[in-house]
């Protein structure tokens, strides 16, 4: 839930108004992930003569729209001014704890003073003794939120080390600080007491550094082989553009680039499935992704990244500089002399807020605090503690952005629902890419390659996910237990954690998942990695934590998906699952003709889809004549379209929210029938399969009961007549595939259908009520 976005500027010269402007544009591309609220913190000048800055927070209830206009007219009252050195924060909330209020909305500062103001993501589970015992000692709180202690914590910790220490280093407190929190976070955070610095820091919630570097160069890591004792002890920097990781340097790019072609770690650029893959280059994507020797790899790197060593702290040593880079104007040992080059830092929830700025991230790690000091070094740090060891890797990689600012604009559409809607027939052309191959017959999916012995020996296949990810699952276990013969059983991410389902070393778990962060879907591989099952990863996002955290997987290469309503991840995950599917049944002699037939309904696919887009206005006028009023609709289907059927569901009730439910045919007797009246829409899948007749008696049963005229029903092309003979009000005739790939037809026009009856009802499409796009927190 929620964006959090930092805008750091080091030598490099910009306005006020350019920072603010800057701080909320990064909330605008931020806003799907959670916009209750929204607020910036940056400096402004108190004292003309002086120069004397002081920060300017300005917060509220609303959207990213309404915050922009605060800020316009805050700006308005003062002159405008020029900086070289400057920290600002950002932040768009979705709340855990307070309602949307002036007070509970981000920066939280530490005090009337602002001493601390730190912007959060996430929720702090002890927040509450926390408040307790800072409030016994006498300081004050504001806002309900779980973040205000967060800051008065720092103030209090910063004044009890001032009391016995001459100086206080900023990152060193916050690691105090993380020592106390419990919960999930992503922190970035500015101080009075540490001008010109900036701490982030991450635990659970995602967060991505992105640099800027202005001297025309790209960045200059300067990488500490050991990392130094003692804060006095740092190093020069080293040769401008020469980049010590692992043991190599930027000048042996290609040797690393040989080393990923090997197998030994999996570098950079991104994006598609390919490149986890190693086959085909991808349409789009986000963050190059460094596995550190795990299965996710690809043959042949477009783009690079650079893996690096960050030093790992516990609380009782003392900081050393691990990685850093440095915009300091000398360069020593560089020959160049004077440089006049500057950097900016972007820290973010996610990608898209970094793309217009710069290329090269850092996605970062649970436990990492980031230093941005006010001489322009950043240090990364990994701070250890006694619960958190076990998961640390040491290498973090410097990647190349491969994605392009159109996947994150609506482009000719107006919503980004509808957008995402109509490039299903690419984003699944996409996830197939140099996967399916349908002239041979064959599945090659990079990013099993290593496990795949694992996988085909394993006892059972278990799915994992929530919401759509999890629909899309279901729509794939008969084809998965068809193909592999194993047993497979599809859980909720909440429901497997809540009964600690049993697992064990032989079994396989495969978590799905679009944004890889799901609170609840991370949780369940936490504990299935602590069960040592083997853990597979169905992800959209590249460089996600479920895409990280996971021995192998497979990324849908499906593109950036904004609107919170998930459309091309869901019929994505299904092609993915299906693949997997394929893959571990290669070798199955009597499954070849299933094969074939569901490899050639792939290969088809797009072509379907793109048909079924052209009921478009067709779907509109549905929406409006018949289903705009209705106080609630019931979906039927069962076998392979039962999940279609909770899909369906889900869409409608998440965009336009008419209470909708997804019903399996085969129960409508044991009790939904009784909900069956005149007014009720009813919503039939009659596509071509072997529950076909099964699925005709429903509509018979149906049409005895309810409205016919408020009757749609799905059907295969060709047996629109039948249905109409029938009295059914609406048939949508849809192309005919294989019974597995059915729903990804058969979901199209009920995601048009949903997108049409939230734009009738005047609903704000991308950003339903009460929902928001990554859920961070459980
Ligand atoms: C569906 O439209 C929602 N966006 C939601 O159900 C979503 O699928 C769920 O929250 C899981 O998200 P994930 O795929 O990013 O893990
Ligand atoms: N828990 C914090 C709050 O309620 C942050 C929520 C978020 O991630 O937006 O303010």
């Amino acid at each position: 839930m929620c964006g959090i976005f930092a805008y750091v500027v080091y030598g490099v010269e910009r306005s006020r108004d350019d920072i603010a402007a800057v701080l909320v544009n990064g909330l605008r591309r931020l806003e799907y992930r959670g916009y209750d609220s929204a607020g910036i913190a940056l400096d402004d000048i108190v004292n003309p003569s002086t120069g004397e800055r002081k920060p300017l927070v300005i917060k509220g209830p609303g959207s990213v729209g309404c915050l922009a206009e605060q800020v316009a007219t805050a700006l308005r009252s003062s002159p405008n001014f020029k900086v070289r050195q400057h920290v600002g924060l950002a932040h768009t909330r979705w709340a855990t704890h307070g309602a949307p209020s002036v007070e509970n909305s981000h920066p939280q500062a530490s005090g009337p003073e602002n001493e601390f103001l730190v912007v959060h993501n996430g929720i702090i589970t002890n927040y509450a003794a926390l408040k307790q015992v800072l409030g016994k000692r006498g300081y004050q709180f504001v806002s309900e939120t779980d973040t205000e202690v967060v800051a008065v914590l720092l103030k209090h910790l910063y004044l009890e080390m001032k009391a016995v220490c001459d100086t206080v280093s900023f990152p060193r407190l916050v690691m105090l600080m993380m020592h106390e929190l419990e919960g999930a976070y992503a922190l970035a955070i500015r101080s009075q007491f540490f001008p010109g610095e900036l701490v982030a820091c991450k635990r659970g919630s995602p967060l991505v550094l992105g640099i800027a570097y202005h001297d025309g160069e790209q960045v200059h890591l300067v990488q500490h082989s050991e990392p130094a004792k003692t804060d006095a002890s740092r190093s020069p920097a080293s040769t401008p553009g020469a980049v010590e990781s692992e043991g190599t340097t930027r000048a042996a790019m290609s040797a690393a680039e040989t080393a990923t072609a090997n197998g030994r770690f999996e570098s950079s650029a991104v994006a598609a499935a390919r490149q986890r893959d190693g086959l085909e280059p991808a349409s789009s994507g986000s963050v190059a992704k460094s596995t550190g020797g795990r299965c996710f790899r690809r043959r042949t790197p477009r783009r690079h990244s650079i893996d690096f060593k960050v030093a790992q702290v516990n609380l009782d040593c003392e900081l050393p500089h691990g990685f850093s880079f440095n915009t300091s104007t000398s360069a020593p040992d560089s020959g160049m002399g004077e440089r006049a080059g500057g950097v900016e830092l972007f820290f973010a929830s996610d990608v898209s807020a970094l793309v217009e700025h710069t290329r090269e991230v850092v996605v970062l790690e649970d436990n990492d605090v980031v230093h941005a000091s006010a001489d322009g070094s950043v240090d990364i740090f990994s701070f250890l503690d006694a619960e958190s060891q076990s998961l640390l890797t040491q290498t973090r990689a410097l990647c190349t952005l491969d994605i392009e600012l159109e996947q994150i604009e609506r482009g000719r559409f107006e919503h980004f629902m509808l957008k995402e809607i109509f490039e299903q027939p690419e984003s699944i052309r996409g996830t197939m890419r140099g996967r399916v191959q349908p002239a041979t017959g064959t599945v090659l999916l990079g990013g099993l390659r290593e496990r795949l012995d694992d996988l085909v020996r394993s006892n059972r296949l278990i799915f994992v996910g929530c919401g759509t990810s999890y629909h899309a699952a279901l729509a794939c276990r008969q084809l998965v237990e068809q193909l592999t013969e194993l047993p497979v059983s599809v859980e909720l991410s909440s429901d497997f954690l809540d009964r600690a389902c049993p697992l064990f070393r032989s079994d396989v778990c495969v978590f799905v998942s679009q944004s890889g962060e799901t609170a609840d879907t991370l949780e369940a591989l936490r504990y299935a990695k602590r069960r040592h099952a083997l853990t597979v990863g169905v992800v959209n996002v590249v460089g996600s934590a479920i895409a990280r955290i996971t021995d192998c997987g497979v990324h849908l290469n499906a593109g950036c998906e904004i609107g919170v309503a998930s459309t091309k991840s869901y019929t994505s995950q299904i092609v993915a699952i299906i693949m997997i599917a394929l893959l571990l049944s290669a070798d199955r002699l009597s499954k070849q003709t299933r094969r074939r037939e569901i490899i050639d309904g792939l290969a088809a696919l797009p072509t379907a889809i793109e048909r079924v887009l052209m009921l478009n206005d067709k779907l509109r006028m549905l929406a409006v004549g018949v289903l705009r009023d209705a106080v609630s609709i019931l979906v039927c289907g069962r076998g392979y379209q039962y999940a279609t059927c909770l899909e369906a569901a889900l869409k409608i009730k998440e965009v336009s929210y008419i209470h909708t439910e997804g019903i399996h045919a085969g129960e409508l007797k044991h009790g939904p029938l009784a909900l069956i009246d005149q007014e009720m829409p009813m919503i039939v899948f009659a596509t071509r399969d072997n529950g076909y007749e099964a699925i005709c008696n429903a509509v018979h049963q149906l049409l005895a009961r309810g409205n016919p005229q408020r009757m749609i029903v799905v059907c295969s092309e060709g047996d629109g007549h039948f249905f109409q003979g029938l009295g059914v009000g609406t048939t949508l005739e849809v192309p005919h595939t294989a019974d597995c790939l059915q729903g990804v037809v058969n979901i199209v026009p009920m995601q048009l259908i949903a997108y049409h009856l939230a734009v009738a009802r005047g609903l704000n499409v991308d950003q339903p009520r009460n929902l928001a796009k990554s859920v961070t927190v459980q």
